[in-house]
């Protein structure tokens, strides 16, 4: 019988027991996934976003079912840092899985406040800071200006003493390698990629838009391929010679779409929207990686990350 191959990875020192990470806003605070499944088969879960206020996010509709995935526009509800940290983090102690804390806010402030008040505790070995927010002074996206996303990495980073910092990218712009090459230049430990694609959906009949607030971010399956090219070109552009390791994740609902991230540059994989369509979701993802791993005659799943590479410089395409 063949040896099973080691399915850890090693995300910027942190060692994952399995290469999944429950993503950012998919699976509560903390307590709520382990409350409904074995989360022995992720190597960490992350927290929904904190801002440094509790937030009731946008009135409904503010989630609502596309074609071939989610569109939610849920407007960060959250409890606020302070609640979180007397209320949820508590939790982190008694789950067996790694938990990342994630940030998100509307000035660099409030994301160096929460990112501070994350550092000075135990158990979060690892904060994201999810940039796809708009800044509350001009309401453009801290994640899509390479020179306002370098301030921020920045301020944060200084923030952290003994936390390692994951900068969640935008897939809303033209030129993702320039903002991971900004977010590494200034202190990224690592990078997660994609969050959603912003999209908008209409009734026919009422001539409406869906979404209360109009716009909201789709993920799930159709954004998977738009997942594999970001973490592609990021990969094998800068990360992989700064050699900071990437969270790929977007519509990662079989364990082939996370292969397929894994060989184009992905250490760890992220689920999402898979979660609420079955929150056991990994245990399968799972057993079909080490098989795959096994059949591919490798030791370790970390032998396959990048190995998918284009063969020239892009060409023209369509
Ligand atoms: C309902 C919902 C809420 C989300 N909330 C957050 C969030 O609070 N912070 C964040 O960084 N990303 C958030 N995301 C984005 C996901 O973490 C992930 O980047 C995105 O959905 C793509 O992955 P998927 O296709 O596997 O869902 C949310 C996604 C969904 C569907």
């Amino acid at each position: 019988m063949a040896t099973q191959p080691d399915m850890s990875v090693d995300l910027a020192g942190i060692t994952l027991r399995t290469p999944l990470v429950a993503a950012a806003g998919t699976c509560g605070y903390i307590e709520e996934l382990p409350s409904v499944t074995d989360v022995r088969n992720f190597g960490a879960i992350t927290t929904k976003s904190i801002t440094a206020k509790p937030r009731e996010g946008n009135p409904p509709w503010r989630l609502i079912e596309s074609e071939m995935g989610l569109i939610n526009a849920i407007g960060l509800a959250n409890v606020g840092v302070e609640r979180f940290m007397a209320e949820k983090l508590p939790g982190a102690e008694s789950v067996d899985v790694i938990v990342f804390g994630s940030i998100a806010g509307g000035s660099i402030e409030e994301y160096v406040q929460v990112a501070a008040a994350f550092d000075a505790a135990q158990h979060l070995p690892a904060v994201e800071v999810n940039v796809s927010c708009p800044n509350t002074s001009d309401g453009l996206e801290f994640g899509t200006d390479a020179a306002r996303l370098r301030e921020m990495v920045k301020e944060v980073r200084a923030a952290l003493t003994q936390t390692k910092l994951i900068v969640k990218l935008s897939p809303n712009v033209t030129d993702v390698v320039s903002l991971a090459g900004a977010a590494i230049d200034s202190g990224a430990d690592a990078l997660t990629l994609i969050n959603t694609i912003s999209a908008m959906a209409i009734d026919v009949e009422s001539r409406r838009l869906r979404l209360s607030r109009g716009r909201g971010g789709l993920s799930g399956p159709a954004v998977h391929a738009v997942a594999v090219r970001m973490v592609h070109d990021v990969y094998h552009q800068v990360a992989q010679k700064a050699n900071v390791p990437i969270i790929g994740l977007g519509g990662v609902l079989r364990w082939e779409d996370a292969a397929e991230l894994i060989l184009a540059g992905a250490t760890a994989v992220g689920i999402g929207t898979a979660l609420f369509i079955d929150p056991g979701c990994a245990k399968s993802i799972m057993a079909g990686l080490t098989k795959w791993t096994q059949r591919q005659g490798c030791q370790s799943i970390s032998e396959m990350v990048g190995v998918a590479k284009l063969a020239e410089s892009p060409s023209v395409v369509g």
